[in-house]
């Protein structure tokens, strides 16, 4: 696709792993055929549980890894690692604010820190271009000589937006940056998040367990199932209509305040499969109420239009 500026091409990331002195090295295949397109402005959420892939994905993104096959561009250009232009083009926040702000640092030299590194802008430019940021993340003049562990997370989170934003990135990868905040504040940071695109035409790639974080957030969605794309599309569809039995459990899982629909909820039978062993077939089998033999032997492929693809031999309607 055209314009996107960050694309994920059949993306794959496998690490080696000892079990144990006599046993023979595994496999893990954290990540395998991922692809997907992303626009400014615009928020991909990839979802899933535990496991499925989405940090090594962010890792990926961000280029703090390579890919074992597969092709990442950024701005429509190849990234390698090491090219720092386009490494500040992406930028990531992580799920705990606690630690990933240096306790050492004050806010003002946590923001200036990128431009330091990544520019040639002198003290005071820098220190003009930090109280702006501060300002636009809802942070307060004073907070710039202040430590980290003054601030709740909620702030602290500001904070590790502010500096993800000091080198004007393009994408922001946000792995699951609400999830660690009370419910009251986990809202403020999202419409801060949502505030910060439309001024600033990010394009957000939002990692999250669950589907109700992401409802009102996303513009498109791809749910990860141990590695693999299971279902993606536009939120619109996904969420409305999911095709993937996978998926409608997630969204069953949503907290929802009605008694008529408590009583129809999936409940996922089972745990989820080891990663250095994944059932044959497709992935998900042993937990489907809707797997058959050809379930168990053959991987079904993501296939329908470009704004909903699936994973499946016998869809939900
Ligand atoms: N460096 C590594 N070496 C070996 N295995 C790894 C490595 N990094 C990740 N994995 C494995 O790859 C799989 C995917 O891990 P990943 O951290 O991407 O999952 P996740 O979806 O982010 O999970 P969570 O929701 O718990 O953060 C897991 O089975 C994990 O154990
Ligand atoms: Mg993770």
């Amino acid at each position: 696709m055209t314009g996107a500026v960050l694309e994920g091409r059949d993306l794959a990331r496998f690490y080696s792993v000892k079990r144990g002195s006599f046993k023979p090295e595994a496999t893990v295949k954290a990540l395998n055929g991922v692809s997907f397109s992303l626009q400014s402005g615009r928020t991909l959420a990839v979802v899933g549980e535990s496991g499925c892939g989405k940090s090594t994905l962010a890792r990926l993104v961000t280029m703090i890894e390579h890919p074992t096959s597969g092709e990442l561009l950024i701005d429509g250009k190849p990234a390698k690692i090491g090219d720092r232009s386009l490494r500040s083009a992406v930028q990531i926040v992580f799920q705990n604010p606690y630690g990933s702000l240096n306790p050492r640092q004050k806010v003002g030299s946590i923001l200036e820190e990128p431009l330091k590194i990544n520019t040639d802008d002198d003290a005071a430019t820098r220190r003009s271009k930090a109280e702006a940021m501060m300002a636009r993340v809802g942070l307060r003049p004073e907070h710039y000589d202040r430590y980290p562990h003054m601030f709740s997370g909620g702030q602290r989170q500001r904070i590790a937006i502010a500096r993800a934003l000091m080198l004007k990135p393009k994408v922001l990868v946000l792995d699951e940056p609400v999830s660690a905040l009370d419910l009251s504040i986990q809202a403020q940071v999202l419409n801060l998040l949502m505030d910060l695109q439309k001024e600033m035409g990010l394009a957000y790639l939002f990692i999250s367990h669950g589907l109700s974080v992401v409802r009102h957030i996303a513009d498109d969605v791809m749910v990860m199932y141990l590695g693999r794309p299971v279902e993606t599309g536009t939120a619109e569809e996904v969420f409305t209509r999911p095709r993937h039995p996978y998926t409608a459990a997630l969204l069953s899982a949503t907290p929802i305040a009605d008694p008529d629909r408590e009583k129809n909820r999936i409940r996922l039978q089972g745990e989820l499969p080891s990663p250095l062993n994944p059932p044959t077939g497709c992935h998900f089998n042993p937990r489907c109420w809707r797997a058959q033999d050809k379930c168990r032997q053959v991987m079904p492929e993501l296939t329908g239009e470009e704004t909903h693809k699936f994973s499946c031999f016998f869809p939900l309607d």
